[in-house]
């Protein structure tokens, strides 16, 4: 995954702007970081294994002098988290330095080459061949543009690179597979992973596609693609504008980004929803278009997206009579590509919009003559390039590693386009009408209870501190929500957390049940789900184990805990939004009580782009 960042400014010092892109960037990858400053001796290197804050303890990173730098935060792909192996790599005079994200498949013949020819590399990672690739280039005349275009020509794999050379200002980058943006600013440019790592310089950006490089100076940018043998070509691309600030990418007052964000929900639920005033026509205009022509919709996601998607083809069943499909995007080309036709559209749903996996599913649907309707969040991500039709949730910067605010966001769009595409097909009755008169209220429904759901997860969360496993229990709808409760939970706290349809526990999960397996328990509205539910809860209690029910105000059920967490009418397709808000703080509240970074899970890195 790896977060990178460069920037080449007329006046200045480069490095405090690096440190706060890199912090930006931590969702990308926290084992490692470094960063390379040009300055007047030369190219500085500092780097280590630990988190930017750590690299600025040992070396006062922000200190070093130079209007030139790069700088990286490291998810380990290849070669172990050691010092060595964090980047920026240099090359055999330590003239040049790279910072890479992605993989390098042939790394081992290029490396077995350049050994061959005398060259001595130091660490066991695929990205140390390409300064001495670079290296090669410089020593036989080329400017760095033209070496790093050699350089890549030989490359195979995925990459997004960024390089800096001993006595020039420039920063020559490339991509191919891994996401890379340039920052057009006032005095100086940039280059990162995302946008976000870029709002405190600026907020002009433009996309580089795969197959090219560009020269970053201090007062312009070009861009050319790199043909079979390095040549290149120039392209003109005009930058765009992210409407996110600065401080929409600050954590304020809170403890965690996590925190953060989710208080943030009433306000990028509300800004989802005018975004989806926008947007959604053209997207219900799409998913009619398929339909008319016998097309199906089949969603594509990962994680905490996949199951919004969930949702999405529970209301596109429910109040649309539409029956959609979805799949994991890991699974796709198996389960979902030996049947996808010509006229088939796949609707993929990604917060980054750079997840390799689903990447991959609409890469192969578009072979086979599918359209992709894309659901994202970061501007300018690869997904939203090349999908046919684009929704931007609009939910604003999200840096905690756990989905939380793109997740209600994802949801809320979900609903008022299948509310709407039901209104216009003349279906759902009066539902669907009454889903998108309630909508509305839902980010004022959040906000009324945030505070009170928060009070109330701490002191429900020793429950479930003090056991190794919480299971969720979820019926229709919300089905969904104890899936994502469920990993929230795991994912920041490492409890084990499982989620359940309600029915399925007799067929095997129950044996796991004890006084020492607390459960969490959606409950549905609708009074045939609700009175089967209580009857899972029961179930549960009679095994010992403690209960947390999350119900709208009148809902009623046997358990020692509840969360209120939804007015009661509102329409049971509208609860997944109110009823995920209270899983997500006690899974924070959690997270905090075992003294786990909840922004930062190990093992994790929020922008999955290798697969
Ligand atoms: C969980 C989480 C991940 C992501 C998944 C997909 O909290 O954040 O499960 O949902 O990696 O990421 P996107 O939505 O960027 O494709």
């Amino acid at each position: 995954m790896c977060g990178i960042v460069g920037i080449a400014l007329e006046m200045g010092e480069a490095a405090p702007i690096l440190v706060e892109g890199l912090k930006r960037l931590e969702y990308r990858g926290y084992d490692s970081a470094g960063v390379a400053i040009v300055g007047e001796r030369g190219v500085s290197v500092v780097k280590g294994v630990g988190t930017v804050d750590d690299l600025e303890r040992r070396f006062g990173v922000s200190a070093l002098s130079g209007g030139t730098g790069i700088g990286h935060t490291r998810w380990a792909t290849h070669g172990g988290v050691t010092d060595v192996n964090a980047h920026p790599h240099t090359d055999c005079s330590d003239r040049v330095a790279v910072v890479h994200n992605g993989v390098i498949d042939n790394f081992a013949e290029l490396r077995r080459a350049l050994e061959g020819r005398g060259h001595v590399l130091r660490s066991d990672t695929d990205t140390e061949v390409i300064p001495h690739l670079v290296e090669e280039g410089l020593s036989s005349g080329l400017a760095p543009i033209q070496a790093l275009a050699r350089a890549v020509s030989m490359l195979e794999g995925s990459y997004a690179i960024a390089a800096v050379v001993s006595g020039r200002r420039e920063i020559v980058v490339a991509r191919r597979g891994s996401p890379l943006v340039l920052g057009i600013g006032e005095g100086g440019n940039m280059c990162a992973s995302d946008v976000a790592a870029m709002l405190h310089f600026t907020n002009r950006y433009i996309p580089l596609e795969d197959g090219e490089v560009a020269e970053i100076t201090p007062e312009r940018v070009r861009i050319w693609t790199v043909g079979p043998r390095g040549e290149m070509t120039p392209v003109e691309r005009e930058p765009r504008e992210v409407d996110w600030t600065a401080s929409m990418a600050d954590k304020g007052p809170y403890d965690h980004f996590m925190l953060k964000e989710i208080y943030e929900q009433p306000s990028a639920i509300e800004r989802t929803l005018s975004q989806a005033e926008v947007y959604s026509d053209r997207a219900v205009d799409l998913l009619l278009s398929t339909i008319d022509s016998g097309g199906r919709v089949v969603f594509a996601a990962a994680g905490t997206s996949y199951h919004a998607s969930l949702v999405g083809k529970y209301l596109l069943a429910r109040l649309a009579g539409i029956q959609a499909e979805s799949y994991v995007a890991s699974e796709f080309e198996d389960w979902a590509i030996p049947h996808l036709r010509e006229g088939d559209l796949v609707f993929a749903i990604s917060q980054s919009g750079e997840t390799a996996d689903v990447l991959i599913a609409t890469r192969a649907a578009r072979k086979l003559g599918a359209r992709v309707l894309a659901m994202v969040n970061v501007p300018g991500s690869t997904l939203a390039r090349e999908a046919d039709e684009v929704l931007y949730m609009g939910a604003g910067p999200e840096v905690g590693v756990a989905a939380t605010k793109t997740y209600t966001s994802q949801v809320a769009m979900l609903t008022h386009l299948t509310a709407r595409l039901a209104l216009r097909l003349g279906r759902g009755g009066n539902r669907a009408g009454e889903i998108a008169d309630w909508l509305p209220e839902i980010p004022k429904i959040v906000e009324a209870r945030l505070e009170e759901m928060d009070r109330l997860s701490k002191r429900y969360v020793g429950e479930v501190v003090s056991h190794h496993s919480v299971f969720f229990l979820g019926r229709g709808v919300n089905l969904a929500t104890s899936l994502e409760g469920a990993l929230k939970l795991k994912e920041i706290s490492y409890i084990h957390a499982e989620g359940f349809p309600g029915g399925e526990y007799k067929h095997g999960p129950l044996a796991l049940i004890s006084r020492d397996t607390p459960a969490v328990a959606i409950l549905p509205r609708e009074e045939r789900l609700r009175r089967l539910m209580v009857g899972n809860i029961m179930e549960v209690r009679a095994r010992g184990a403690k209960v947390i029910v999350v119900k709208a105000d009148g809902g009623e059920a046997p358990a020692e805990m509840e969360f209120p967490a939804a007015p009661e009418g509102l329409p049971e397709e509208l609860t997944p939004i109110p009823f995920i808000v209270p899983l997500q703080l006690l899974a924070y509240r959690a997270a905090v009580a075992l003294g786990r970074d909840p922004d930062k899970p190990r093992n994790l890195a929020k922008s999955v782009t290798v697969i």
